[in-house]
């Protein structure tokens, strides 16, 4: 399983990579926003040379003839580019032309089944179901995942499943059962999968227990 991080946060993006699980990295315009982007290109030019794996930067046309020109834009930042689009019409034309460009896509904003299959014969190279944003509204997200992990692995379609919209570590978990190929995650969630008292409490113990070794040598 892929972990990727998600956030435009420069100083997050780097923590976790030098943590040295980082696969890739997602953006979108609200987690722009949150860090106050002003030069778009330039700041995904950064992360691009920050991680070696793949960045989604997305769109912010709707119309297909937009979309294309905003998308080879951003295809030419860097090599590990990823152009991400939205799940609408407009959107799943703009993905079939770049696939058949051999340009990567990752088709965002999918919330059903028979989205994520029409991503795939377009030819997305990531699919985005958001888990949390369906948790939010009383549905079950991770049957979402499991449901287009099934579907794809019936037809072998290569499109990746990117489990978005993950807001914590179990949520982490259920994805790798279900057999997600990427799960993309804020930073604190990366952090979170790491804690657990009984190891922080064991740790403390060992180390008590060493000091106490070498001190009875001292005496
Ligand atoms: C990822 O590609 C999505 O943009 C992101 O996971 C959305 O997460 P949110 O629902 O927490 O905003």
């Amino acid at each position: 399983m892929k972990f990727f991080i998600d956030t435009a946060n420069l100083e997050e993006i780097q923590e976790a990579n030098d943590l040295g699980v980082l696969d890739g990295v997602t953006t979108n315009p609200s987690l722009c926003a949150k860090v106050g982007v002003r030069d778009f290109e330039g700041h995904i030019k950064k992360i691009c040379d920050i991680v070696e794996g793949d960045v989604s930067a997305e769109v912010v046309s709707t119309t297909y003839n937009e979309m294309i020109e905003e998308g080879m834009k951003i295809a030419k930042i860097a090599d590990n580019v990823v152009v991400k689009i939205p799940l609408i019409k407009d959107g799943i034309r703009a993905i079939k032309t770049f696939s058949d460009q051999g340009i990567k896509t990752n088709c965002t904003l999918c919330f059903s089944s028979t989205q994520a299959l029409i991503a795939a014969k377009a030819g997305a190279t990531y699919i985005s179901p958001f888990i949390g944003r369906l948790d939010d509204i009383s549905t079950d997200g991770m049957q979402l995942i499991e449901d287009i992990v099934d579907i794809y692995e019936n037809y072998c379609f290569p499109t990746e499943v990117l489990a978005a919209s993950i807001r914590h570590p179990m949520h982490v978990v259920a994805c790798a059962k279900a057999g997600a190929d990427v799960g993309t995650m804020p930073l604190n969630v990366i952090m979170g999968m790491l804690n657990h008292p009984l190891t922080d409490s064991g740790l403390t113990k060992f180390l008590a227990d060493w000091d106490a070794l070498q001190a009875s040598f001292k005496s």
